[in-house]
C-alpha cells in the first residue's frame, strides 16, 4: 500500500522537519480561539484524550499544556514522529505517545472512554476512512467529540498558489511537489466531509475555515 511518504515523495525526516516548522502557524491563536469556543466546553476537567496521526507530538505537547489534568495520548505509524515526541519536555498532562497503524490495527481504548479524539490531515490519506471511522465513534464517549481538521478541495490554480504564497515554496518546487501532491490533498470537497461524518454516525456540532485550505468539523457520535 502506498504510504503518505511515498505519494508525497517525501522521507520521513523531511516530513517531520516540515510539521515541525510549520506547526506555529497551523495551530496559532485562531486555532485556539476556535479550540477554546467550541471544543473545551464539551470537556469534562480531567479528559482522556486522543491525537490520531500526532505526527511530531506538538500538539499535544500544547494542549497538556493547556490542559494539565488531562491524560492524552498520540499515536502514529511512523516511528520518526513518536520518538521527536516523546523527547519533547514533559507538560502536566499523563501523555503516552505509540507508534500506531489507525489503518490496521483497533485503538487500544474500551468503548465509550475518550472525551475528544482529534485527527488533524490524517484522514485524507486513509485508503478506506469507514472503519477508521467507526473505531473512532466506538472508542468515544456519550456526547464526546471527534475533531477532524483536513484538507479541502481547492482548484489547482489555486493550490499551486498556495503553496507558493503560503507554504513559501519556490516556483519549480510549488510545481514540482504540487502536481504530485494535488491529487492527495484535494481528495474531499467540504460536502464529501459532511457525507462521510453523517454516513458514520458522527453530527457536526460546528464548522469553520481556519486555513482556506483546510476544513474543521468539530462532531459528535449521533443516535
Ligand atoms: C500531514 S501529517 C499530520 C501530523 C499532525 N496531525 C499535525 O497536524 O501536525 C500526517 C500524519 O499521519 C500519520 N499517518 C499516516 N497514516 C497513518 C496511519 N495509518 N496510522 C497512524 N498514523 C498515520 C503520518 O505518519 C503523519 O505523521
Amino acid at each position: 500500500m502506498p504510504t503518505h511518504q511515498s505519494l508525497s515523495g517525501t522521507s520521513d525526516d523531511a516530513l517531520l522537519q516540515r510539521m515541525v516548522k510549520t506547526h506555529p502557524e497551523r495551530y496559532g491563536d485562531a486555532y485556539w480561539k476556535f479550540f477554546d469556543e467550541h471544543v473545551a466546553p464539551y470537556l469534562p476537567s480531567r479528559p482522556t484524550m486522543i491525537d490520531l496521526g500526532c505526527g511530531p507530538g506538538l500538539f499535544l505537547r500544547d494542549l497538556g499544556q493547556r490542559h494539565p489534568q488531562a491524560t492524552l495520548y498520540g499515536y502514529d505509524v511512523t516511528p520518526a514522529m513518536i520518538a521527536h515526541g516523546q523527547q519533547l519536555p514533559p507538560t502536566g498532562a499523563n501523555t503516552t505517545l505509540a507508534v500506531h497503524d489507525v489503518a490496521a490495527q483497533p485503538l487500544p481504548h474500551a468503548a465509550g472512554s475518550i472525551h475528544l479524539l482529534s485527527m488533524s490531515s490524517v484522514l485524507h490519506i486513509i485508503d478506506e476512512p469507514w472503519p477508521v471511522l467507526a473505531e473512532i465513534r466506538r472508542v468515544l464517549t456519550t456526547g464526546g467529540i471527534f475533531l477532524l481538521n483536513d484538507w479541502v478541495r481547492q482548484p489547482l490554480e489555486t493550490y499551486l498558489a498556495w503553496r507558493r504564497d503560503v507554504m513559501g515554496e519556490s516556483e519549480a518546487e510549488s510545481q514540482r511537489r504540487g502536481f504530485r501532491l494535488f491529487p492527495v490533498h484535494n481528495k474531499y470537497t467540504p460536502e464529501d466531509w459532511r457525507w462521510l461524518l453523517a454516513k458514520a454516525g458522527f453530527a457536526i456540532r460546528h464548522e469553520a475555515e481556519l486555513r482556506a485550505s483546510h476544513r474543521i468539523f468539530v462532531t459528535t457520535p449521533s443516535g
